[in-house]
């Protein structure tokens, strides 16, 4: 089903206030839009409207197993979605939120199962990016939202990123311009004791031990990895193969390239050691600060996709905890 899809600026208070206007009338009415958040662009609908939610699936081609994140903007719409809200829940809403941390938690009944792919649990989350805040408070109801992508490329950081994927199967974006924290929010189950990290994010596991005291092995346990559905299946991958390296000189990334036995368009995404050479199709100068870093990283791996590259190597990044969601994300992209 062909449709237009409109993308309406937000950058006078009047506009702003026209599109939340209008994508709450949309959502309302049992429709989709793509809405900006701080990590990715979402992809939302009324979460207790089974049939919105169902569209969901359809546009991104998702996987029927795979549930959907509850985005909410204050916590009485949290404690709404939940059966019982533990104190640990509190500290951590207190500490994290409005922010990128998404909080898996035993689901109230009202929330349909098409949201929770069957599952007794909810992932929650409060959003800080002003616009997604905005269009939850007006239509009154929590918003299911994956990422505005279709499924298992990358995720959105921008409106036209969501434009490229999605054009003509939804009728409305709200360009909210670059995502200031680029990667996904992080997963954490706290249905068990301690909590589990199911996808690392760039609140890091050092800042939840904080508030949480301990932490269970995460996503990369087998049990781990089965409680986060999203994480089973090959993720955010860009188009061409990907390989993740290490190299001082460009002798060394010259056999790098050789190795990979690509003749073709090579994308170099480094931030210490940049080539020079003319014959790298396109050589991105990425941040050495991690945060910086996970903002730029996802509009590379579309201009990638873009530009129909047919090899990425990216610098291998520095160990540390601010790092971690990065190399995470890197790892599933490298992954065919
Ligand atoms: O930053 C984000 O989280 C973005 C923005 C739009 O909020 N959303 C996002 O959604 O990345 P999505 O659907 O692309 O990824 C959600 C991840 C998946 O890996 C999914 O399996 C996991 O969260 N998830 C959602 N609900 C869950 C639940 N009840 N239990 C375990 N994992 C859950
Ligand atoms: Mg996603």
């Amino acid at each position: 089903m062909e449709m237009e899809t409109v993308i309406l600026s937000t950058h006078t208070p009047e506009l702003f206030s026209a599109a939340v206007q209008r994508a709450a009338a949309v959502l309302r009415d049992g429709g989709l839009a793509a809405l900006p958040t701080e990590t990715v662009y979402g992809l939302a609908a009324n979460a207790f409207n089974a049939r919105a939610v169902a569209r969901i699936f359809e546009v991104k081609g998702r996987p029927a197993h795979n549930p959907i994140i509850v985005h909410v903007a204050d916590s009485a719409m949290a404690r709404r979605c939940v059966e019982h809200w533990p104190a640990l829940a509190d500290r951590l809403e207190k500490a994290f939120w409005p922010g990128p941390l998404t909080l898996v938690l035993r689901k109230a009944d009202g929330v349909p199962d098409i949201v929770t792919a069957g599952g007794p649990t909810v992932g929650i989350r409060w959003p800080s990016h002003p616009i997604m805040q905005a269009v939850i408070r007006a239509c009154g109801f929590p918003l299911a939202a994956p990422s505005a992508n279709l499924s298992n490329q990358v995720s959105p950081t921008n409106a036209a990123h969501v434009y490229k994927h999605l054009k003509g199967r939804i009728p409305l974006i709200l360009d909210g311009g670059q995502s200031n924290v680029g990667i996904e929010s992080t997963v954490l189950d706290v249905t068990g004791n301690p909590p589990r990290v199911l996808r690392p994010g760039m609140i890091h596991s050092s800042a939840l031990l904080a508030l949480t005291g301990s932490l269970q092995a995460g996503a990369e346990t087998e049990e781990g990895a089965l409680k986060s559905p999203g994480m089973l299946a090959k993720h955010y991958s860009p188009r061409a193969p990907l390989l993740v390296r290490k190299w001082n000189d460009e002798e060394t990334l010259r056999q790098l390239i050789q190795k990979a036995g690509s003749p073709g368009k090579i994308a170099v995404l480094a931030h210490t050691a940049i080539p020079g050479a003319t014959d790298i199709f396109r050589v991105a100068v990425l941040p050495r600060d991690a945060r910086a870093y996970a903002r730029a990283l996802y509009a590379e791996l579309h201009q990638c996709d873009d530009s129909a590259v047919d090899l990425i190597l990216v610098e291998e990044l520095p160990e540390g905890a601010e790092w971690k969601a990065i190399h995470d994300r890197l790892r599933r992209a490298a992954s065919k």
